[in-house]
């Protein structure tokens, strides 16, 4: 039996350990099994660039961060458009695809990548999708693979940051990774002791950004640490429609991120010297913590067993710490954001964290 596999989109520490998950479970389930892995994402099934796997690629691996087939970005919107030879991309992996014999596609991706694996899906490929992302925003799972490994690195950032600002009697913004939620800086702002956090869910009021520095300030705290998202958004900005958004940003000062952009403000609201640090891409960097190495193994083995049992169309996913499956239909699109209202939020505000609402 021949199946294939790739690992698309944003790369994070665990893929290596869920390909292992997967491939050490159906080595043992089949003897005339063949891995046919595809370099670089989707690109390599359009180009038809892969290689022939074999049992001791999936060794020694479990520690290894980044993916041992490398990824690539492939925008959803972009996958209809012809390439330069004039081939349709979906039609191109399609022919991959049967060209090879493939029983199945396995797939380990974000929200991009599940929405092209159900695009496949509809096309007739059989599918098994695992989630991948330091972002946590999967529909239909409660964890994805990667996101604690982030946490471990951002919380990490967030406390180097904290001994410098409190010899400097400075404001700090860690600006935290996540796209457009803000799972992983509601995580690591409460692991790492952030004074304030902000996240796109709840836009926030600057002015009672400022209070809270203001009030700290009164109490003879001699720093304060900013754990923001990267899509962290004020409620003025927040009220905008996308085009005066846009507008805005023509003709207003030029920050690299919102992180700059607050800073600056706070500065300019309260004379406080403030810092900005970005972690960036070394939140996805590094080896994936025991958290994932767990969970990832765990995922490939059922993602194994769905192959085994010829259960195609769905993405491997956590429930209440059970491994369960969800059809690829239902994740396709949609994001999993933090709920304002729900108890992480409200027991992160009884210890004092101010998210910059009330
Ligand atoms: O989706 C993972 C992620 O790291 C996001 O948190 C971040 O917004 C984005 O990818 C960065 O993308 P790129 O690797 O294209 O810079």
């Amino acid at each position: 039996m021949r199946i294939g596999m790739l690992t698309s989109g944003g790369d994070c520490q665990s893929l290596n350990a869920t390909m292992r998950g997967v491939a050490k479970s159906l080595y043992k389930m089949f003897d005339d099994l063949e891995i046919i892995g595809f370099e670089d994402g989707y690109k390599g099934l359009i180009y038809a660039d892969y290689h022939v796997m074999k049992p001791s690629d999936f060794s020694g691996i479990l520690t290894e961060g980044g993916t041992i087939l490398g990824t690539s970005r492939q925008p959803f919107k972009l996958m209809r458009v012809p390439d330069d030879n004039g081939l349709d991309k979906v039609e191109a992996m399609k022919h991959t695809y049967k060209k090879l014999k493939l029983e199945c596609l396995v797939v380990l991706g974000g929200n991009g990548s599940q929405k092209t694996a159900n695009l496949l899906r509809e096309e007739g490929l059989n599918i098994v999708s695992l989630p991948k992302t330091i972002d946590n925003d999967l529909w239909g799972t409660d964890m994805t693979f990667g996101f604690q490994s982030a946490v471990n690195v951002a919380t990490n950032a967030i406390d180097c940051i904290h001994t410098t600002a409190a010899s400097h009697g400075r404001v700090f913004i860690v600006e935290v990774m996540g796209h457009k939620v803000g799972w992983l800086t509601l995580h690591a702002g409460i692991a790492g002791g952030a004074d304030i956090i902000l996240l796109p869910e709840i836009p926030y009021d600057i002015n009672v950004v400022v209070d809270a520095l203001r009030e700290r300030s009164r109490q003879g705290k001699r720093f304060s640490i900013l754990a923001v998202a990267e899509g962290a958004i004020s409620k003025e900005d927040a009220s905008l429609t996308k085009k005066e958004l846009k507008e805005k940003k023509k003709t207003g000062v030029v920050y690299p991120s919102v992180a700059y952009e607050l800073g600056a403000r706070i500065e300019e609201m309260t004379g406080q010297e403030v810092r900005v640090t970005v972690p960036g891409h070394m939140q996805r960097g590094g080896e994936p913590c025991p958290y994932d190495r767990v969970l990832s193994t765990r995922l490939g083995a059922e993602a194994a067993l769905l192959i085994k049992n010829k259960e195609y169309g769905y993405m491997v996913s956590v429930d209440n710490n059970d491994i369960t499956k969800v059809p690829l239909e239902e994740v396709a699109g949609k994001l999993k954001t933090v709920d304002p209202s729900c108890s992480m939020i409200r027991e992160a505000k009884m210890v004092g964290i101010c998210f910059g609402d009330e």
